[in-house]
């Protein structure tokens, strides 16, 4: 294990770099169809489809299920098979049934609102739970994706192996920590987004990165060295 660290606490993201990074956020975001306001039924179909595919690609399949289901009760009451017809075309067959399955448990006993009661609903991993509960309800919890991994460790600098269980846990404490912020919603958002547009894996926009003033890789030109590579 290459750990070029001493203690996770000393690993922060700075003030006034968070500062700039929201704001670049503010300036900069998509206009995406769910993020027209907070509901968590349309938040949560979003983030399960995100995992298998790009933004643009999952606007069309995301605009069709909403308008076959609109809320979660519609999605509850309708059969297996229609929403598995309403899936067709996103892969991941599992993702639709657990949804199915979720949207029973939900309509009964209303949308959960934090982390730990999500993750116990089918198909909330950690990082559905989590991005839900900050995005609708603003839960102070970090989320943590391919995106917001590689600009922890780019910012960072850390020579990590983060597809390691204890690495992982690292991680997810440093993203827990950033998010205690007032807007966690905010905050969790612009750090995906900051990976998915300009601290992309190939050739990174560091020129127009908000953060660029304190990032440790483009300090020190390892931007093609870090994040390591999963073996
Ligand atoms: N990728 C997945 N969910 C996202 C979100 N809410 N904002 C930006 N990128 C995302």
């Amino acid at each position: 294990m290459s750990r070029n660290q001493p203690s996770i606490d000393a690993l922060q993201i700075s003030p006034p770099a968070r500062l700039q990074l929201v704001n670049w956020y503010e300036l900069n975001k998509r206009v995406l169809p769910w993020r027209a306001n907070q509901d968590p039924y349309r938040i949560w179909i979003s983030e399960i489809m995100l995992q298998q595919t790009t933004v643009v690609a999952v606007i069309p399949f995301y605009e069709k299920f909403l308008n076959s289901f609109k809320t979660v009760s519609s999605l509850a009451e309708a059969s297996e098979a229609e929403v598995l017809k309403n899936w067709s075309g996103l892969g991941y067959y599992s993702r639709a049934r657990n949804i199915h399955k979720a949207s029973k448990v939900l309509v009964v006993r209303g949308f959960a609102r934090t982390a730990v009661e999500l993750a116990e609903l089918p198909g909330f991993g950690p990082y559905t739970s989590r991005a839900v509960s900050s995005i609708c309800f603003e839960e102070k919890v970090g989320v943590l994706d391919g995106n917001v991994i590689r600009v922890l460790c780019r910012y960072l600098g850390l020579n990590w192996q983060w597809w390691k269980p204890q690495e992982r846990k690292d991680l997810q404490q440093i993203a827990d920590r950033s998010a205690q912020v007032e807007k966690p919603s905010v905050w969790n958002q612009a750090m995906m987004e900051l990976g998915a547009s300009i601290c992309t894996p190939q050739k990174p926009a560091c020129m127009l990165c908000p953060l660029k003033a304190s990032c440790i890789a483009f300090k020190e030109n390892l931007t093609t060295t870090l994040p390591l590579q999963k073996p």
